[in-house]
């Protein structure tokens, strides 16, 4: 019921303030793959001119599946971590050979691409095609354990299996495309690191973390 009324304001309040972003325009999964590869470790502002230029480049997964590493490479020169796009590269490569061209509609098939962890194929499974799958990132890991105020440190893998099983369960009492988007929106926008605005927040009646106090100091992780 509460996660409900959570995922339910939530995703009222993302039909309003979502910020207008290229990979919103679309559900195709290629589309939605590219820019979640790109935004894993890269501000939203630096990926914009690169997505749009390698989706022009690239439009599909068998035109990008079908190019040479070096032209791949240098479209994404700048933006860092090149094994993200040698994996890219090579996912779809999969895709050609063993999915006829066409990201697949199966959370395992997905989650089995190189590259592809556990936020991507829910991303992906979840913008893409509306799938109840949860996509915890950085910025869900922070607002989930602020609204739970979860003080486990949240790279312990107990703790994000409890964030993850928690956004299961919000997950399919809405649209899953809005609410996956929702949660990263409320992490960008709203629920930032070190000085939450929670005087906008439109879950914060209901934050833990904001009625006990904790919510500027969490998430915690472990000593390293
Ligand atoms: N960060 C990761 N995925 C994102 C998305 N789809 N939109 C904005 N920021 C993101």
């Amino acid at each position: 019921e509460s996660l409900a009324d959570f995922a339910h304001t939530l995703v009222a309040w993302y039909r309003v303030n979502a910020r207008k972003l290229p990979w919103r325009e679309t559900t195709d999964p290629y589309r939605i793959l590219v820019s979640e590869t790109m935004l894993q470790q890269t501000r939203v502002e630096t990926v914009i001119p690169y997505y749009h230029r390698f989706v022009e480049a690239y439009p599909n997964a068998v035109a990008l599946a079908d190019a040479a590493e070096d032209d791949v490479m240098k479209l994404w020169e700048g933006l860092g971590y090149y094994r993200r796009a040698r994996n890219l590269h090579r996912a779809m490569q999969v895709v050609r050979d063993a999915y006829g061209g066409e990201i697949p509609d199966d959370a395992e098939a997905v989650r089995a691409l190189p590259g592809v962890g556990p936020y991507t194929a829910g991303a992906v499974m979840s913008i893409a095609f509306n799938r109840p799958q949860p996509a915890v990132d950085g910025n869900v890991l922070r607002v989930m354990a602020r609204f739970l105020s979860i003080t486990h440190p949240v790279d312990l893998p107990a703790t994000k299996r409890t964030i993850t099983d928690a956004v299961d369960l919000a997950i399919h009492t809405e649209e899953p495309r809005l609410l996956t988007q929702a949660l990263m929106e409320l992490g960008a926008l709203v629920c930032v690191p070190r000085r939450p605005r929670c005087e906008m927040c439109p879950v914060a009646s209901a934050c833990l973390g904001r009625q006990q106090g904790t919510a500027p100091e969490l998430p915690l992780k472990t000593a390293k």
